[in-house]
């Protein structure tokens, strides 16, 4: 695997997810391959669990990790070619990325959608431009419209907690007081295209992600009819796409609840607001896989930064 970018730059899922949690149960057996090797993170935005896991999974493999928190401690990045650099950036993406390439031999970048400008975000100016310039592996650990180590990690725990034959999953919109990108969501609903599962994304009318996306899936406007006989409920927030990045509304009768999960299991990706997305007693319970989720963070960016280090040699 050259780049990890997408969910299906690991081609057969089931078996990541196995080589994964193969990883997961011998966490140093690999702790060779990335010796003499380094990997550098750069944080366009915040993060705990990315961070964590990124760096946890690249040492378990032997790797030496840099990070950089680009947004803060960086130069301004200007990605237009052409530009009369004479107002605030100080930096070109085609000296930075190809300068970071000196220095490691994967990059790994979060860089989150902005909300402001729909074309902008989707031509994702921060991943491709160190894709383009870089002469390095580059994964994504969250970029404007997806998030594949997040929901590689949330195929590892279906996989864990959710052995039906043909299991029925929910994504279900919950409210949120900010405007959050879609990213988790739209990577979680690419993972389950590739799923034998029923799936169903309910979400308020307004609120419909990406149809080039969300393609021939089932998406229910009523909530409640959408959790009936759910086994896995996933919840998330995200902003409106057809009114791009707008807060519509914040309907607290979307929060999820243990009388609406019923039987079913909880999945969120955190952070998690408690009681605006979802009440305590669901993340208190037993139903609740976010730990879960959390833990298995690690052996999806293991897996993947395994993969990217075998195509090196
Ligand atoms: N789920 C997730 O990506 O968490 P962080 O934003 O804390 O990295």
């Amino acid at each position: 695997m050259k780049h990890y970018l997408s969910i299906t730059d690991l081609g057969d899922l089931e078996t990541a997810v196995r080589e994964a949690i193969s990883l997961k149960k011998n966490p140093y057996a690999f702790e060779k391959l990335g010796k003499q090797k380094t990997i550098c993170l750069l944080f366009f935005n915040n993060s705990l669990r990315t961070r964590l896991s990124t760096q946890k999974a690249a040492a378990n493999l032997g790797l030496n990790v840099m990070v950089m928190n680009f947004g803060t401690e960086g130069w301004q990045l200007e990605y237009n070619d052409g530009t009369i650099m004479d107002e605030g950036k100080s930096e070109h993406i085609r000296e930075a990325a190809q300068v970071v390439s000196q220095y490691a031999d994967i990059i790994a970048i979060r860089a989150f959608a902005g909300l402001l400008d729909k074309e902008e975000d989707e031509a994702e100016i921060v991943l491709n431009g160190f894709k383009k310039f870089a002469s390095i592996p580059i994964v994504n650990m969250e970029s404007s419209v997806a998030h594949p180590l997040q929901a590689l990690a949330d195929a590892i725990t279906l996989h864990e907690h959710c052995q039906m034959e043909r299991p029925k999953v929910v994504l279900s919109w919950a409210p949120h007081p900010k405007a959050l990108p879609h990213a988790v969501a739209n990577s979680f609903i690419s993972m389950m295209q590739l799923q034998k599962a029923e799936f169903v994304i309910a979400n308020p009318i307004g609120y419909d992600l990406n149809p080039e996306i969300t393609k021939d899936c089932q998406i229910v406007h009523d909530q409640e009819r959408a959790l009936e006989n759910a086994n896995l409920v996933y919840v998330k927030n995200w902003s409106s796409y057809a009114n791009y990045g707008r807060v519509l509304h914040q309907n607290p009768a979307w929060m999820m609840t243990k009388e609406k999960l019923g039987a079913a299991k909880f999945m969120h990706c955190l952070p998690v607001r408690r009681n605006v997305v979802v009440n305590d007693t669901v993340l208190n319970s037993d139903q609740s896989l976010v730990i879960a989720q959390a833990n298995n963070r690690t052996w999806a960016a293991q897996l993947v930064i395994k993969r990217i280090l075998e195509s090196l040699k």
